[in-house]
């Protein structure tokens, strides 16, 4: 497959994404072999010696993926069979007994309950871990590395855009504090996706996605990945993999090839909608607060213009109360009521249902999907009027 050495100049997002892990051409092959299903693989002998052994090691469709992983995130990659599947096999490897992680207060609700409050007796606690929580805006998360320097800190946790507070930290400038600590920087990367911020590259050690959201995008799978600069990591994360069993599917990874061919022309699409959305929503008398960093008045909008090749396809904002929020999920025929985000259907919840972030009952995480935009203003247009009008 054409390569930047083929082709002389670096491949642009559209190309890397369609090309990503794709094996070289074979005369009859098709471009993506479809997904392996195997227990055991023949292995005469020596085990060392099969490529393939058992399927709990190890997967040529799970390889195949994370070698396109791996071509967009800058790192080898581990894939798993969740978002949190990952995220606990980075807490669990990397954060030795009696260390110390800084994470922020308004980050993915589950990632703060696995660290902190997680099972009978508390899983970091019983290691005797000590997580410190600071919020993401501002100096938070600089101030209690700061704090914490003297007594040590292993791992800072980081994630931008949070979800669903979508707040911006700099990952170069707390990459670069944490490492004159010899903390060990994790970045969630799960809204923005490796096309719109490479964390890697900005300084962090670890990146984390869950690819249940964009990444993979239709709404039809959970899975998540992990990318490292330094392989040693990857090596303890994969030995927790295959000694745990927390495995991906092969089904579900070939279907995450298969959907990542798509992921610059949907992301494209939303940007450019959720843009359009959030001036709209900015606007609109029913909205009190509109959060999205691709808009100038944001917060966040000046580093995330620095850090990010877009503001991504998620938007938080606020009504006055949960009954205008009924009102609003009553009147809208294009947005999904649903968790999660990503995927190519406009969808929205209010996040306070769940309980865990503070955000108040009005209070909704909406995810623009590849809808026609004008339809779908015309939609939130009216269904924000009857959220307003029958106050
Ligand atoms: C930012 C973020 N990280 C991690 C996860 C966990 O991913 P999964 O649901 O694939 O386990 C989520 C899920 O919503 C998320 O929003």
């Amino acid at each position: 497959m054409a390569d930047e050495a083929t082709t002389g100049r670096a491949l642009r997002p559209a190309t890397r994404v369609v090309r990503a892990g794709l094996p070289d051409a074979v005369p009859g092959a098709p471009y993506l072999p479809g997904p392996v299903f195997a227990a055991p693989y023949h292995a005469p002998g020596d085990p060392a010696q099969s490529p393939y052994t058992y399927g709990r090691f190890h997967n040529p469709t799970w390889t195949q993926y994370e070698a396109a992983l791996e071509a967009l995130e800058g790192g080898p990659c581990l894939l798993f069979p969740s978002g949190m599947a990952a995220s606990a096999a980075v807490l669990a490897t990397l954060v030795p007994p009696g260390g110390r992680i800084v994470m922020p207060t308004d980050s993915y609700y589950t990632t703060r309950v696995l660290s902190t409050q997680p099972f009978d007796g508390g899983w970091c606690a019983a290691q005797g871990i000590e997580v410190i929580q600071a919020p993401t805006a501002g100096n938070g998360l600089a101030e209690a590395l700061a704090a914490n320097a003297p007594r040590g800190v292993a791992l800072l946790w980081l994630e931008t855009p949070t979800n669903p507070a979508l707040e911006v930290c700099d990952i170069a400038a707390l990459s670069a504090q944490a490492h004159t600590m010899g903390a060990l920087v994790v970045v969630d990367n799960t809204t923005a996706t490796p096309l719109l911020q490479q964390p890697l590259a900005l300084g962090a050690d670890v990146c984390v996605v869950s690819d249940t959201k964009a990444m993979t995008g239709h709404a039809d799978l959970v899975l998540g990945h992990v990318a490292v600069r330094d392989v040693a990591l990857l090596e303890r994360m994969r030995l927790w993999r295959t000694r745990l069993g927390v495995i991906p599917g092969p089904m579900e990874a070939w279907l995450a090839h298969r959907s990542l061919g798509t992921l610059q022309v949907r992301l494209a699409q939303q940007c450019a909608t959720a843009q359009r959305v959030a001036e709209r929503l900015a606007t609109h008398p029913a909205v009190r607060v509109v959060r999205y960093p691709g808009l100038p008045g944001d917060p966040s909008h000046a580093l995330a213009t620095r850090q990010m090749q877009g503001f991504g396809g998620v938007i938080s904002f606020e009504l006055a109360d949960g009954a205008a929020a009924r009102r609003f999920f009553a009147a809208t025929r294009l947005v999904s009521e649903a968790t999660s985000f990503g995927g190519i259907h406009t969808s929205a919840e209010c996040r306070a249902r769940w309980g865990g972030d503070a955000v108040s009952e009005g209070f909704i995480r909406l995810s623009v999907g590849l809808e026609d935009a004008d339809d779908l203003l015309a939609d939130l247009t009216q269904a924000l009027d009857t959220a307003l009008g029958a106050r």
